[in-house]
């Protein structure tokens, strides 16, 4: 069977750095000792099928507070064939359009999607899960570069991204995906609620919504809700926590404010005692210049690791 990778395009999304970041798992991973994987940030879940795929892991935790996203998970976990069913209609019908009518397509589908959100009951899996999965991962493929932006009252606003083509159906990674998941426990909450189920065994992964790097790069509202520098605190504590009270293995992202700033020491202050090292993230066009200058991110670890620590 093929190997699962993430079925929605998530911004941050991880796929790109798989490689790099490999470098950085504990080694308790590799020698088979970890016995559980926990991901609170969970997003496209790069990570997480390419650790599933790899690793044998007993059992996963796999969380996030967008419920529409957690919704699709557990429809695509458990019910599959039926999602594949809708989103084969879904791609039939896209395809068989033009632009414009496409257009009227994307916001029909996305005027129902906001409208039957008092309807959905997040808490009990039921028949009309299927069609909104369905429909979440229609508008996940067909709007402005896959985002998920609500605006204040929490309707789902993004435009229509007008590309040539779109994959919506796409059977193999489905069945991938839900064949991956079959070990997973996934859940609709914020990522503190993650306690209880971390031991010893488990390795735990964060991917929080990133600090800005500059003032226009504060894009940061997935789900309606801001992760500024006092929520960027609160999980470092989290964090601190996790390390001191279960003697997991942690490893957390996040955005490396040198790119911009040298003397910004956020995460240095906040993960004082931890490994933290770089990773490269690509490049960015430098304004000086028009030079293209190298964009890090951050990877924090309360373990040693091979890779280079800063
Ligand atoms: C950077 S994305 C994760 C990217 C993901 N790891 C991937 O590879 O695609 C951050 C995720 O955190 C979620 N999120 C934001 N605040 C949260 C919170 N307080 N608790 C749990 N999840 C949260 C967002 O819904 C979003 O999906």
């Amino acid at each position: 069977m093929k190997t699962a990778k993430p079925f929605i395009k998530w911004v941050g999304g991880k796929s790109r750095l798989l490689d790099q970041l490999e470098v950085f798992f504990p080694r308790e991973l590799k020698n088979g000792r970890i016995k559980q994987y926990v991901e609170p940030f969970l997003g496209g879940g790069a990570l997480f099928f390419a650790i599933s795929e790899k690793y044998k892991i007993k059992n996963a935790c796999l969380s996030d507070m967008n419920k529409d996203l957690i919704l699709t998970y557990i429809i695509v976990q458990q019910k599959p064939e039926f999602l594949l069913d809708y989103l084969k209609q879904f791609q039939d019908e896209y395809d068989s359009m033009d632009q414009e009518k496409r257009t009227v397509l994307f916001l029909s589908v996305r005027e129902h999607f906001n409208k039957q959100r008092f309807e959905i009951n997040y808490r009990k899996i039921s028949e009309n899960w299927i069609p909104r999965a369905a429909q979440f991962i229609f508008l996940n493929k067909t709007c402005f570069n896959g985002l998920f932006r609500l605006n204040s009252k929490k309707e789902f606003n993004v435009p229509h991204g007008r590309h040539k083509t779109a994959a919506i159906f796409d059977e193999e990674n489905v069945l991938a995906a839900s064949t991956a998941l079959q070990n997973a426990v996934i859940t609709p909450s914020k990522y503190a609620d993650c306690y209880n189920k971390v031991d010893q065994d488990t390795f735990v992964y964060f991917d929080p919504p990133y600090r800005p790097i500059t003032q226009t790069s504060s894009f940061t509202s997935y789900t309606g809700n801001d992760f500024c520098d006092k929520q960027q605190i609160e999980l470092a504590e989290f964090y601190s926590k996790l390390d001191r009270e279960k003697g997991a293995k942690l490893m957390l992202s996040n955005s490396d404010p040198s790119n911009n700033n040298p003397n910004d020491h956020f995460f240095e202050k906040a993960y004082s005692g931890y490994n933290i090292s770089k990773v490269f993230a690509g490049r960015a066009v430098n304004c000086k210049g028009g030079k293209r200058g190298k964009i890090n991110e951050l990877l924090i670890t309360n373990y040693e690791t091979y890779g280079k620590t800063i």
